[in-house]
């Protein structure tokens, strides 16, 4: 798949560069000016390639969306995002661990009503970047460590579940956008326990079924 990131930092650059090992076409897009830490991510891995922001999203088939939340409007500003399916991985986390709308909305709802004709799903967010480069836990058998995601788009999230199940997750419907709020309140809990209790980053959840 042609898979085009707007934000390379932790969060992108794990998933740059699970993706690119198991075979999909990754471009970076860039703000004007070109981004020197892009380039050498780039230049450690084939078939990822650098390019400006909205070059890349032009020649994808999905993007993802891994900038600090407060850049999300300027980073997307003028981007050939329309039909496209955009994976948001942002939280916005306010002050003292709290959801940065105050619950009031989600930020992915926010990101859908910014652009009404992308295919917004928010995926990724609920664990710490440490999981994303690598999510093996063995010695669990057949179990998987669970990707919690949502959407609104029925094809747009069979796409992404496909994709999951190819990066080792397993692929955990939990519904509409709507549900991104109770996904950022579980991303809260993540962070309390694995970097303000001192679990550590090293633990997923995962489903079980009956
Ligand atoms: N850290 C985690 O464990 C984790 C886990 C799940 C989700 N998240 C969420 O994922 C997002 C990214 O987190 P991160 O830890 O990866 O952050 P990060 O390491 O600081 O990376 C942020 C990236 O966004 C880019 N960026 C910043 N402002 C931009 C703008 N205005 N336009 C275009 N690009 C811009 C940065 O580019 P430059 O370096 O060129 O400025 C950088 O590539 C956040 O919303 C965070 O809440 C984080």
């Amino acid at each position: 798949m042609n898979i085009a990131f707007i934000g390379h930092g932790n969060v992108g650059g794990a998933l740059v560069r699970a993706l690119a090992r198991h075979g999909h076409r990754i471009v970076i897009g860039v703000r004007d000016g070109g981004s020197a830490s892009a380039d050498a991510l780039a230049s450690q891995l084939d078939a990822v390639s650098v390019l400006p922001a909205a070059q890349a999203v032009a020649g994808s088939e999905m993007v993802f969306l891994a900038t600090p939340f407060q850049a999300v409007e300027d980073a997307l500003s003028g981007l050939p995002l329309a039909g496209r399916l955009l994976v948001d991985c942002t939280n916005p986390v306010g002050p003292g661990l709290t959801h940065g709308l105050d619950s009031r909305m989600s930020g992915s709802e926010q990101l859908q009503q910014l652009l009404p004709d992308a295919k917004v799903l928010k995926a990724f967010t609920v664990y710490g970047f440490e999981n994303f480069d690598d999510n093996r836990y063995p010695g669990y058998g057949e179990l998987r460590p669970g990707m919690f995601f949502c959407g609104d788009d029925a094809a747009a999230k069979s796409i992404l579940a496909g994709l999951l199940q190819e990066l080792g997750w397993e692929p955990v419907d939990c519904g509409g956008l709507d549900t991104a709020l109770q996904l950022e309140h579980m991303t809260l809990l993540w962070i309390k326990m694995a970097r303000l209790r001192g679990d550590g980053s090293r633990f997923t959840w995962a489903r079980l079924r009956r």
